[in-house]
């Protein structure tokens, strides 16, 4: 088709913007959206006009300024509105968002979101593949590490980029409390507590701290860097919620730092890297890791996230910056407010690769050396049993330390262990947390790629 035969986009002046929520991100992007008005529009080749304001209680007080009038409790009939163009969904949840942005879709409206749990779950694998079928701009750039442009960088960038593995720290309350544990040798409980002081952990923190979230960003970048199909409930997801202040300790003294990571990777069926030919199994997981502090993310501390891309010809990269809060999500759910508007005005819409479902690797035959962390009463005999159970599995103990308990009476050992498969190292966690001399048995934490030096802790 010749460009004089080409349909003619119809002309924008004006893009009317629909928003479902009104919370932290919504409310920072409202003013955004005032304070730039102008400067939006030559950004976008359009004038961005908010229509209306979707949000629970229109009753309730806000604590930014929000234009009143626009407020609504009818989501579903200002989706439907002709004069709404564009719809950016920042409610949260699986439900009436999924619902909302099916109907926006499907009128052939583009949708902004920063919601990982819908994008994570079926029905945001659902929604991916609508939007595709229709041609319409589904874009979620705020959904993983906030105000870091990563989703763009893969989708676009890095697209013509074998990725072998993405490994990233993409929760700022788990890794603020990670730090506190390595700076101060905080306890778990003191650390999350300080962040709920400092409104980065949530009163409920359960879905940061058991793994949840970043569970479902590992999925998001599953998807984005490798173009599988993951849910966030198929990934293998280990918390930080067993993380003994000892063990981040003997960490410390290995010369490596204790952080929660998301790692997608290709493995072969063995475990090994596949050839370069080969796709090999997507191994995508969220567990507490130890990394070197040699490694560009050790050194990522406090709420601050950082994506580490290996990709096979632009080598490593890695991405940092705030990966929460209103204003830098916002930030984030402008760009590609403005890229949807972008891309009306053109009539043209953003790149969505097809994707297929991935052959996800069991965690059960990753092999790694892991750091574990035992309480025991601290009795004669103890010892032997404990080491028992690890010499049942098969799992060869490289070096242990004992330190007093948290209690009279008892005693914490932390364990380096030799090269193990995951698969042994869970049947060894049960058998110890089954000895009745036993209190406490933490999460076997892996120790990332480098080996440790021989003889352990210096
Ligand atoms: N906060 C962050 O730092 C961050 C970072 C990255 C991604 N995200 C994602 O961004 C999204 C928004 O997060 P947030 O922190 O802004 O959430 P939030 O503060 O809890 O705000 C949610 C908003 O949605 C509205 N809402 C809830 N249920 C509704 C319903 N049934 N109908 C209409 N409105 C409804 C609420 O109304 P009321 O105000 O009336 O209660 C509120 O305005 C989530 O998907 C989150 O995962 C957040």
């Amino acid at each position: 088709m010749s460009t004089a035969d080409r349909p003619t986009p119809p002309d924008r002046r004006r893009v009317g913007v629909a928003l479902l929520g009104c919370g932290n991100v919504g409310a920072a992007l409202v003013g955004l959206l005032l304070d730039r008005g102008d400067a939006l529009a030559v950004q976008s080749g359009a004038q961005l006009e908010l229509t209306g304001i979707a949000v629970a209680d229109p009753s309730r007080p806000r604590p930014v300024h929000v234009p009143t009038e626009l407020l609504t409790g009818d989501a579903a009939g200002m989706v439907a509105d002709p004069s709404v163009d564009v719809v950016v969904e920042l409610m949260g949840g699986l439900e009436p968002a999924g619902t909302l942005v099916r109907a926006s879709l499907d009128a052939g409206k583009p949708v902004v979101t920063a919601n990982k749990a819908l994008l994570a779950s079926p029905a945001g694998m659902a929604l991916r593949a609508l939007a595709r079928e229709r041609g319409v701009d589904l874009l979620y750039e705020a959904s993983v590490a906030g105000a870091i442009p990563l989703v763009r960088a893969l989708r676009e960038s890095l697209t013509g980029e074998r990725i072998d593995r993405v490994l990233g720290i993409v929760n700022g309350t788990t890794n603020f409390i990670l730090t506190r544990m390595a700076s101060d040798g905080a306890a778990y409980g003191a650390a999350l507590s300080e962040a709920q002081s400092l409104g980065l952990a949530e009163a409920d923190p359960t879905a940061d701290v058991a793994g949840h979230d970043a569970a479902a960003k590992a999925a998001i970048l599953a998807g984005v860097a490798f173009g599988y199909d993951v849910a966030g409930a198929d990934v293998y997801c280990e918390g930080i919620t067993g993380i003994d202040p000892a063990l981040v300790a003997f960490a410390g003294r290995l010369g490596h730092a204790v952080k929660l990571l998301a790692v997608v990777e290709r493995v072969t069926a063995a475990g090994g890297p596949p050839a370069a030919s080969d796709p090999g199994e997507l191994s995508v997981r969220v567990h507490p890791a130890l990394v070197p502090t040699s490694h560009p993310l050790a050194s990522v501390n406090g709420a601050f996230n950082a994506v580490f891309i290996e990709g096979e010809a632009a080598g490593e990269l890695m991405l940092y910056g705030q990966g929460a809060g209103g204003l830098p999500t916002a930030s984030a759910v402008l760009g590609d407010l403005i890229d949807a508007t972008r891309n009306l005005v053109a009539g043209t819409t953003a790149p969505a690769p097809e994707r297929t479902p991935a052959r996800l690797h069991p965690s059960a035959e990753l092999r790694s050396a892991c750091c574990l962390s035992v309480e025991v009463d601290d009795e004669p005999g103890v010892l032997a049993s404990v080491t028992a159970a690890f010499g049942a599995h098969g799992v060869s103990i490289r070096s242990m330390e004992q330190h007093d308990g948290p209690a009279s009476g008892r005693a914490r050992l932390v364990f380096l262990t030799h090269l193990a498969r995951w698969g042994a190292l869970s049947a060894t966690i049960e058998d110890l947390a089954g000895l009745d001399t036993v209190e406490r048995v933490g999460p076997a934490v892996p120790v990332l790629d480098v080996p440790v030096p021989e003889g352990g802790p210096r």
